[in-house]
């Protein structure tokens, strides 16, 4: 007859063990996975950064507008900044229908950033949005030409 429990040979307990210890260690990377991305209860930003306003420049498309989708779901107000307004403009349409947040939009090229009249330029456009900002989500950026090596 089949006897069920624990196995009265140490070395088989060991392995039990072993075996036991090695399944939790195999299990544990995709578990905390979905416990992170799909169970865990979103933190409140708003809070922790202490301000209800965040910047995404280039949020009008690709990466930087699911920046501004993932913020705005948090319950940040968003500040696009890029340089076509159409686009800003239906993609600030959809934040404002899907999360009900306020949206403003900055116009502004950072082809030739490293001019200082379009340093002073920027800093102007966002005074006028005279809002407090307190997350910036800088993705816009450009690649070089060239090869780096
Ligand atoms: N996608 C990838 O696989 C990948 C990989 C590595 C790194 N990245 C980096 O991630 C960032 C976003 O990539 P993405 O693929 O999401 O790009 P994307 O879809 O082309 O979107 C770029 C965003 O930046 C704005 N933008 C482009 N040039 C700008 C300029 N000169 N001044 C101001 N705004 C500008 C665009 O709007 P307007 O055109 O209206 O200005 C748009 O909102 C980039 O910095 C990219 O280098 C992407």
């Amino acid at each position: 007859m089949l006897q069920w429990g624990l196995p009265s040979n140490k070395w088989a307990a060991a392995l039990t063990l072993w075996g036991a210890y090695s399944l939790l260690r195999w299990c544990w990377t995709p578990l905390r996975g979905i416990w992170r991305h799909f169970l865990r209860p979103r933190r409140n930003l708003t809070q922790r950064y202490g301000g209800t306003w965040a910047l995404v420049t280039g949020g009008s498309d690709g990466i930087g507008e699911a920046y501004s989708h993932e913020l705005a779901k948090s319950g940040f107000n968003i500040v696009i900044l890029s340089r076509t307004l159409e686009k800003m403009e239906k993609v600030a349409g959809d934040l404002r229908r899907l999360y009900n947040v306020q949206v403003k939009l900055v116009q502004f090229d950072f082809a030739n950033f490293s001019a200082p009249e379009h340093v002073m330029e920027l800093h102007n456009k966002l005074n006028q949005i005279s809002e407090d900002v307190c997350v910036v989500a800088n993705n816009a950026g450009k690649a070089h030409a060239n090869p780096l090596a």
